[in-house]
């Protein structure tokens, strides 16, 4: 015997990062079948070489006890299934299989980091979905953001139908559509999509900063199919968020990078702090997720000692500055409409009350820290759509979690508070329906806590 393993929780994690799985000769298990342990290097990506014994722990105890490796019997071998994906195993019998530890239909119940194994699936039905969206057809489109979400928490790629098997939130239209990608690497339905007239139409005009499905449908309506049309048409009105759009356009397409990113802060901590300098500034969304680029840049910020006034002041006092300099290219402030006992919001997509404003900031190159020096000529600056959210000190948490994203895990922890806990969740508070009172929370640790979910982390986040 060379080496052994004993897969049972967590030592054996601790286990597989130090021993060489292709050394492996015999692998132990207590209170598991054959099945489970394969399934379980499977699923860690391990590749064991074909030739290893499994065994129960009573084989390793009898060896201990005679101090010399005993003869393996019938009695020690593992059980293991029949499943055409797995190496087969001699002298093993076939039995139904023990349920594996099962995958939750809510993403809050899921860690999902960015490490996605199934990019090529979960592209398709993002614009399956997207589609969907565009025809206003949520019951279509849920289904497919649920799948794609799903996917993205899997730590292995899918190559064979088997592999989806006990795997929630997969439907027949959405299990049509990986069927049809394993075995053509492609979905006809979603080349469908990317061909079509109606689609590509959206897609663009959406793209354009202030433009929502409303003026995309009217402008497709129109017979428009061309940005450069749309912009020189002179019976055309556009709002001042548009023209905005229209302006910038070519800076706000081209994704904020993570160096961009952390010269914003700077920005917007400087700026913050001139004006109340015990503010709390925190990044949030996708930056805060880990994400190496973004559409935006996303600041939650709070004071524990401000005054009402000097908080809701802060917000104008700070765009205020930035106009002076002449780094305020668009601003939108929109003021709060939060009250300390109105109940958590029903609706899953419901926007929140805090004071916001939606920003596009001037961010002069010589401000970032970069190795790609990319320049427009005779451009020293780019566009940066910035949003701010300025909130009561006692509800920082819940700001914090709502404006951490990603979308869907927001939407699946609400849906888990309503329908697991008999809970309200927004971004403002949680509200316990049986007991009738707030919970509190000064983190968000303890948010989760209250819900009774494990811990997940921002990063884990990116469902
Ligand atoms: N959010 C919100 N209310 C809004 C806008 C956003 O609660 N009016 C929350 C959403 O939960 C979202 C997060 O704030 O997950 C960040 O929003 P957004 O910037 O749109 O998305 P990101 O995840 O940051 O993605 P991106 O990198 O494209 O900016
Ligand atoms: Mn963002
Ligand atoms: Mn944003």
């Amino acid at each position: 015997m060379s080496e052994c393993w004993v897969p049972a929780g967590a030592t054996v994690c601790e286990l597989c990062g130090t021993f060489k799985s292709d050394s492996v000769t015999h692998i132990v298990a207590e209170n598991n079948s054959g099945s489970d342990v394969l399934e379980w290097l499977q699923l860690q990506n391990i590749k064991a070489s074909s030739e290893f014994e499994l065994l129960d722990i009573s084989w390793l105890i009898e060896c201990m006890g005679a101090g010399k490796p005993v003869e393996m019997a019938g009695r020690h071998q593992l059980v293991v299934r029949r499943n055409p994906s797995l190496s087969p195993v001699p002298g093993s019998q076939t039995v139904p299989p023990p349920p594996m530890q099962k995958i939750s239909q809510y993403a809050c119940q899921r860690r999902t980091t960015l490490n996605n194994h199934n990019q090529l699936f979960t592209d398709a039905f993002d614009i399956l979905a997207e589609n969907y969206e565009f025809r206003e057809n949520e019951v279509s489109c849920l289904p497919f953001m649920r799948a794609a979400s799903v996917l993205k928490s899997l730590s292995f790629p899918i190559v064979s139908m088997k592999d989806i098997e006990g795997i929630p939130c997969l439907g027949d239209k959405v299990k049509c559509v990986i069927e049809g990608i394993i075995e053509d690497g492609e979905s006809s339905e979603v080349k469908a999509v990317l061909n079509d007239e109606r689609y590509k139409s959206f897609k663009l005009f959406t793209s354009v900063f202030g433009v929502g499905l409303k003026t995309a449908e009217k402008w497709f309506r129109m017979g428009f199919r061309t940005l450069s049309k749309i912009k020189s048409d002179k019976s055309l009105r556009f709002t001042h968020m548009q023209k905005a759009g229209f302006l910038y356009y070519e800076d706000l397409v081209s994704c904020v990078n993570r160096a961009e990113a952390e010269a914003v802060s700077m920005l917007v901590k400087e700026a913050v702090v001139a004006f109340l300098p015990d503010a709390l500034v925190t990044m949030t969304g996708g930056f805060r997720r880990g994400k190496m680029t973004g559409h935006d840049v996303d600041f939650l910020i709070t004071s524990p000692e401000a005054t009402e006034e000097e908080e809701q002041q802060l917000l104008h006092k700070v765009t205020n500055f930035w106009r002076q300099q002449g780094l305020l290219l668009y601003c939108d402030i929109i003021e709060s409409t939060f009250e300390k006992f109105k109940l958590p919001s029903r609706k899953v997509d419901a926007l929140d009350h805090f004071q916001k404003c939606f920003l596009i900031l001037k961010l002069h190159r010589g401000l970032v820290r970069s190795e790609e020096s990319g320049q427009q000529e005779g451009k020293d600056w780019k566009a940066i759509r910035v949003d701010l959210v300025m909130c009561p000190y006692e509800r920082r948490a819940f700001a914090l979690l709502g404006w951490t994203g990603s979308r869907q895990f927001e939407r699946d922890l609400r849906r888990y508070a309503t329908h697991e806990r008999k809970m309200m969740l927004d971004n403002h508070a949680l509200y316990d329906k049986t007991k009738r009172v707030f919970l509190e929370a000064e983190s968000e640790e303890e948010i989760f806590a209250h819900l009774g979910l494990d811990y997940i982390e921002p990063w884990e986040r990116n469902a």
